[in-house]
């Protein structure tokens, strides 16, 4: 399998080769798919085999292992399930610090863009996602989503009033299989 992200099509599991437990996930996963797409979603299952890009510091990753929050141009939620390997952690809102509010996360940002702490670099904060990124308090206490639990989850939109849910995929996914639902 390469690494990095597999998009699974559904025609894929037909292909495989599955024990009687196999075939009941299988059937599990096409069933949570199905029921979204009646819902007018677009879900894909994506088979994720660790990481294809280098990791950057703390205060600079971007990636999914880093606590962020999704946001979205219409008003939508993240649909998401595990259904192999280590699963999704989400934070309370009062334990998230967004990351660019931090002075040495904010500092170090500034370094990167090389400019001044004005309207630009708040434009290229937003441009490379920075924005969504949050670091956990040192009192937070992670939850995790589980194995097989189908999660809807709050993005960041301006006409959603409830807080955006923040949420990373776990270090320790880094060098494992994963099996996920996403929409
Ligand atoms: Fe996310």
């Amino acid at each position: 399998m390469p690494l990095g992200i597999t998009h699974l099509a559904e025609e894929d599991f037909c292909l495989l080769e599955l024990s009687a437990e196999g075939h009941l996930a299988a059937d599990q996963m096409l069933a949570d798919l199905h029921v979204l797409q009646e819902h007018g979603l677009d879900p894909v299952l994506d088979s994720v085999n660790g990481c294809s890009h280098p990791i950057l510091g703390p205060y600079q990753r971007t990636d999914v292992g880093s606590w962020h929050v999704d946001s979205a141009t219409a008003e939508a939620d993240t649909w998401l399930c595990t259904y192999h390997g280590a699963s999704s952690e989400g934070l309370f809102p009062e334990d998230a610090i967004p990351r660019i509010e931090m002075p040495e996360a904010r500092a170090e940002l500034l370094r990167l863009f090389g400019g001044r702490d004005d309207e630009t670099f708040t434009e290229w904060l937003d441009e490379h996602f920075h924005d969504l990124h949050y670091a956990a308090r040192e009192s937070a206490r992670p939850y995790v989503f589980g194995i097989g639990n189908l999660w809807r989850i709050a993005t960041r939109h301006p006409e959603v009033a409830v807080p955006p849910c923040v949420h990373r995929a776990p270090d320790s996914a880094l060098g494992q299989k994963r099996l996920l639902l996403i929409s």
